[in-house]
């Protein structure tokens, strides 16, 4: 990894950089450099955007990351889901008294994340994935350092707006981390450093499946709910919110065949996909299979599989085959063609929701914010492009899904009455794609 933890591997470590004087020194200069609202003390107040179970943990490791750091403002859609992470911080000791959002600083609704951005330094992002190419382009403008949870869009507009953000935020010297979280995972990083050192030989295939049961059950109609806010409630099941599952949750496993290939993205992609099991109008209409190969220029394919069916049998792992051996990265194992094994021994803890965070911090402390844009870009397009490939039936180059003029937003973001969307029907939907060069 090349950002200012990249020579060190430990919790204790990060903290080592964000305690030091200098760190301090570092802080206030950004601070004042970027933000209206320069701490003079050289803490760094923090908001949250999306109050949901991940934003809610994110917020609580964004505090343990740095004892230099309150919580101050929170924005969502709904008030409910404010006070439910609100309670829940609170009740977290060791960081409840840095949790300071009075009445004043809870924002609901869908421009609720203006004010949150004005209120602080840092944004920690976690709300549904649609949002966050507007969320991120506004909090980089106004000169926030941000987490930015996975997936970072839902179509090709979106991509191409985070990276545009993410290049401003270089000239700004603007933190932007992901929330893909296996880059932080020390025990990651060192089964990956050694395919790139060239331990499995060269890359010939590679295989990762994301196979699972349903993660959740979409939440009952109440009658006072609008259909936006039925949507949005069930963000998970409309493609235009998550994305589809390939997308929001398989994100991570593509993300792992990415690092693997030092981020070379794929020239071509095609994928099967559909609904054999969640076939009720309640699952919105995101597909529960999808099945893809991805084609690199140098000829390695990728093989990947996701499903979420209850009551089957599942698998989630990726397996990197080089002229060499096999790195099976779930098992941090590579098994060697002469018959040598290697595994990964846990020597300390390794928590790599943790990890982020601790180097998020440290890396605006110390005067080097970290900036993930590029490879979160090219993971999340992974995701959008096999599920392009899906819906439609068409064999798809990068470059056509790339420079897609698509995006799945709706023309108002109001609460109101909304079409359900359109379940996708490969051989008849048709999706704008950019020409062939
Ligand atoms: N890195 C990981 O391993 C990991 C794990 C879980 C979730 N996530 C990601 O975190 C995000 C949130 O997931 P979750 O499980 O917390 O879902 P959730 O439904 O519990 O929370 C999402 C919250 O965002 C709110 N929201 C939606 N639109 C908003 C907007 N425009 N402004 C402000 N708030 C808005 C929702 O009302 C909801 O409270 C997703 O992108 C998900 O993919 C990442």
């Amino acid at each position: 990894m090349s950002d200012c933890t990249s020579t060190q591997t430990s919790r204790r470590d990060f903290m080592r950089v964000a305690g030091t004087a200098a760190a301090a020194a570092a802080t206030t200069r950004i601070l004042a450099a970027n933000s209206v609202y320069a701490a003079e003390n050289g803490v760094l107040r923090v908001g949250l955007s999306g109050c949901g179970g991940r934003g809610t943990g994110a917020a609580r490791q964004a505090l343990m990351a740095d004892p230099d750091t309150k919580l101050v403002a929170l924005g969502d859609l709904f008030a409910d889901k404010i006070d439910g992470a609100l309670n829940n911080l609170k009740s977290y000791g060791p960081i409840a008294d840095r949790v300071q959002v009075d009445d004043d600083h809870k924002f609901i609704g869908f421009d609720a994340y203006k004010k949150v951005i004005d209120s602080v330094d840092v944004l920690v992002m976690a709300e549904t994935p649609a949002f966050r190419p507007m969320i991120l382009r506004h909090a980089i403008e106004q000169g926030k350092h941000c987490f930015v949870e996975k997936p970072i869009a839902v179509d090709p507009s979106g991509v191409r707006s985070v990276l545009e953000s993410c290049e401003m935020a270089k000239g700004k010297n603007l933190a932007v981390v992901s929330g893909l979280c296996y880059r932080y995972s020390f025990s990651k990083r060192e089964i990956l450093k050694r395919i790139h050192d060239g331990e499995i030989g060269d890359i010939i295939a590679m295989e990762t499946k994301y196979n699972t049961g349903t993660p959740w059950q979409p939440k009952d109609r109440l009658p006072e709910w609008s259909d936006m806010e039925y949507q949005c409630r069930n963000w998970y099941f409309y493609d235009w919110l998550s994305g589809d599952f390939n997308v929001e949750q398989h994100i991570h496993s593509l993300d792992k065949l990415a690092w693997s290939m030092n981020d070379v993205t794929p020239v071509k992609v095609w994928a099967n996909g559909g609904r054999a099991v969640r076939t009720a109008e309640k699952y919105g209409n995101i597909y529960d299979h999808f099945n893809a190969v991805y084609e690199y220029a140098n000829g390695v394919r990728a093989y990947s599989s996701c499903r979420q069916w209850d009551n089957t049998d599942t698998d989630v792992n990726d397996h990197i085959m080089g002229t060499k051996g096999i790195a099976h990265l779930q098992d941090h194992k590579i098994e060697f063609r002469d018959g040598k094994t290697w595994q990964h021994e846990q020597k300390e803890k390794d928590d790599m929701y943790q990890n982020e965070h601790d180097a998020f911090f440290a890396c605006i402390r110390k005067g080097e914010p970290i900036n993930n844009g590029e490879y979160m870009c090219k993971s999340t397009m992974m995701g959008i492009a096999a599920r392009m490939a899906a819906y439609t039936g068409r064999i798809l180059t990068w470059d056509e899904v790339w420079n897609s003029p698509y995006s799945a937003m709706p023309e108002k973001l109001e609460f109101g009455p909304i079409a359900l969307p359109a379940l996708a029907r490969p051989g008849e939907t048709k999706l704008p794609f950019a020409a062939k060069a």
